[in-house]
């Protein structure tokens, strides 16, 4: 089954052909990321019009790339929440016209199951049940993926997200948008203990987690630097600050281990590409007799591949749209209003 798959839910406009959930055939994007560096983070707006304009050339391109025409395609598959409410409208509206055109079934795909999908990509052998840490830029939590489209939350942040965290570092540092790769390539020549930042344990449920207070910690440390002249060694305090998050993520990875019992852990989404945090991983869950699947960088960001991926699965348990199909900002990855 071919499936044209869209992604356009923050800075990526993405498209992608994917066969039987586990053959990517093409995977496009047009990134939008140079033009939103200039303002330090994304705007709505901006993103909105740059997605109109490359989505219909990104698809062609695809189809051209494969060469396979229109009536090779099966059905179209669209990420539908969350994200930047006009973003994911234009792949919504691209994908109910294409479905239309095509006379193709609709499947739409939550963002975040697909990012936990960009592992059955990167490893054809990996089947449910496993568990998986889900960081990404707007989300963080643990899941227990019990089927492809049967999951439950462990636990989750409260506040920010650990990607907003390391973007609000590395815009503070003077890093280039989005921060996390900056602030984890300086990691990597400092010294993780130099700084003395917090790890919350925030309410009843040991999995739920804070970095709030982490960011405004780390932010309060690089300001009261700056006005009383200290120096700073910015090398040593994005270590500081990644190993916080690092300790805050992993335990609770371990104690869900532990409580499921799973013997396979994932992990998905853009801070999963952070170096630290994937050796602190690899490390704890091997140790543990754990097998440890870590998506290759490219598939840890945002693309289209992960959402085909994903549809395949949706459109095996009978998860298909019809064109009233709408776009939302928020939603939870069990397809709930948040
Ligand atoms: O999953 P993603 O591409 O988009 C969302 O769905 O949010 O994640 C983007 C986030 C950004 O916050 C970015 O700074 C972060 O992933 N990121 C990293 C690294 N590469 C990307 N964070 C830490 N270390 C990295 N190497
Ligand atoms: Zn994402």
């Amino acid at each position: 089954m071919n499936i044209l798959a869209i992604e356009s839910s923050c800075d990526e406009t993405a498209v992608a052909i994917v066969r039987d959930g586990r053959q990517v055939l093409t995977d496009c994007i047009a990134s939008q990321v140079d033009l939103h560096r200039i303002y330090g983070g994304v705007v709505p707006e901006i993103a909105s019009r740059m997605h109109i304009e490359a989505i219909y050339g990104l698809a062609d391109q695809a189809l051209a790339q494969t060469g396979l025409t229109r009536s090779d395609l099966d059905a179209v598959a669209v990420t539908y929440a969350p994200g930047l409410i006009g973003a994911v409208l234009v792949g919504v509206n691209f994908a109910k016209a294409a479905a239309l055109a095509l006379d193709k079934p609709l499947i739409p795909v939550h963002h975040i199951r697909g990012h936990i999908a960009a592992n059955y990509l990167a490893y054809p052998q990996l089947e449910p049940p496993f568990l998986c840490l889900v960081v990404s830029g707007g989300h963080t939590m643990i899941v227990d993926v019990r089927d492809y489209t049967d999951m439950q939350i462990l636990g989750t942040t409260l506040d920010d997200a650990a990607g907003e965290c390391f973007d609000k570092v590395g815009r503070v540092l003077g890093m280039p948008y989005p921060g996390g790769a900056a602030v984890d390539k300086a990691a990597q020549q400092g010294q993780s203990g130099k700084y003395d930042l917090p790890r919350s344990k925030p309410g009843a449920n040991p999995y739920d987690m804070s970095f709030s207070g982490l960011k405004t910690a780390s932010l309060n440390l690089i300001h009261h630097a700056r006005q009383v002249g200290e120096d700073l060694d910015i090398p040593s305090l994005c270590a500081s600050f990644t190993q916080a998050v690092s300790d805050t993520l992993v335990p609770r990875v371990v104690q869900a281990l532990a409580q499921t019992g799973r013997k396979r852990l994932a992990a998905a989404g853009g801070v999963a590409a952070n170096s630290r945090i994937r050796g602190d991983i690899l490390k704890t869950a091997e140790a543990l007799g754990v097998t440890v699947y870590l998506p290759p960088l490219k598939l840890c960001g945002d693309n289209a591949a992960m959402i085909g991926a994903q549809a395949y699965y949706e459109y095996l348990a009978g998860n298909v749209a019809d064109m009233g199909l709408n776009a939302y900002a928020t939603k939870s990855i069990l397809g709930e209003a948040i």
